[in-house]
């Protein structure tokens, strides 16, 4: 049996040297899994007992027993120690901190105003029942323009310079609109979204206009849906966003290939009684086009038109944002000024 008081020697040994290396009191407990574990070197150790004689049990026994208590005793008191030295050490960092000594001021970041109102559009629409839809920014032309009833050739797309890209059919959508035949073949009817997104026009920048923009899209297709509705959600809309309950609204005819009837949406200046420079003198302001979705869309999405009706309308972010705060240059949002941030 010198097998098993070599053993019992070696792992001793071990046990000591590895105590002595260990860091800090977590160690301790991986320390411990290692020898005590289930797998552990003194865990079978002590399992080796029950192949021993009986003669051999009385001689061994105690003997292991010993070694394992032994054992056990030797890493619990390197584990108190190691924790009333770490304590030490943490009392000592405390007592050299200094409640009095002088920092700089620090700068507190906050939302970008762009996001804060992107936010605060999907919050009202959220809180009226309209769902988040999302969509490509690399479109191909049957969403951003065959399906949305805008064949080839069509004169329509003139009214978009568009971004093509060097793969056959794609392009930069110039408008978040292919999102409403996204929605079509991907969500459940009834249907009431809205989608936030860049959009991308070959344009000259000026102040106020820019290659790239935010656009919003709003949809809603059910049974019996009709100009109304979309007149009522367009007023609800714009009054919480102005904050103004008695903001009204008026209706213009309007064309986009992929409404029938189309419109564009003016409201009622919200900034004066009798005209000034936001509203030109007129009191009101063009705010978005809209209309009821064209039959052709419907189907291009999969929608029957004999049984289904929808509204959609879109508007550009960036006019919205520049009415409501009074700002005068959309290049502003993209400038990355602090003057100019720092006020929202
Ligand atoms: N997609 C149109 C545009 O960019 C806006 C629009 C959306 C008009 C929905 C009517 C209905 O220019």
């Amino acid at each position: 049996m010198a097998n098993i008081s070599n053993q019992v020697e070696e792992i001793q040994v071990k046990l000591k040297i590895e105590l002595n290396n260990c860091p800090n009191s977590n160690e301790v407990e991986q320390i411990k899994i290692k020898f005590f574990g289930k797998k552990g070197l003194i865990t079978d150790l002590m399992a080796q007992l029950k192949n021993f004689s009986l003669d051999e049990k009385k001689e061994f026994g105690p003997k292991l027993n010993e070694f394992k208590k032994y054992s056990e005793e030797l890493i619990n008191s390197k584990k108190e120690n190691l924790i009333k030295q770490e304590a030490a050490a943490k009392i000592l960092k405390m007592q050299n901190f200094d409640v009095t000594s002088y920092t700089t001021n620090q700068l507190i970041g906050h939302k970008h105003p762009y996001s804060q109102f992107i936010e605060e559009i999907e919050n009202i629409f959220m809180s009226m029942g309209f769902d988040l839809f999302d969509g490509p920014e690399v479109e191909s032309d049957f969403f951003n323009f065959t399906a949305l009833n805008i064949p080839e050739n069509h004169p329509a797309r003139d009214m978009y310079d568009t971004f093509w890209l060097n793969k056959k059919n794609t392009l930069l959508r110039t408008h978040t609109s292919p999102i409403q035949i996204r929605a079509m073949q991907n969500k459940q009817l009834p249907i009431a979204g809205i989608a936030i997104g860049r959009t991308f026009r070959h344009e000259a920048v000026d102040a106020s206009h820019d290659e790239m923009f935010m656009q919003c899209e709003g949809m809603v297709i059910d049974k019996n849906i009709n100009l109304s509705h979309l007149f009522a959600t367009a007023k609800k809309f714009l009054q919480i966003m102005f904050d103004k309950k008695d903001l009204d609204i008026r209706i213009r005819p309007g064309f986009f290939p992929f409404v029938e009837p189309g419109v564009e949406i003016d409201m009622r200046c919200p900034f004066c009684k009798n005209g000034c420079s936001v509203c030109k003198q007129s009191t009101w302001v063009e705010v978005f086009p809209g209309g009821l979705i064209h039959p052709n869309v419907l189907n291009h999405g999969g929608i029957n038109p004999e049984k289904y009706s929808g509204f959609a309308f879109g508007f550009g972010l960036t006019r919205l944002a520049m009415l409501k705060y009074g700002i005068n240059d959309i290049r502003h949002f993209y400038s990355g000024k602090l003057k100019f941030l720092e006020q929202f």
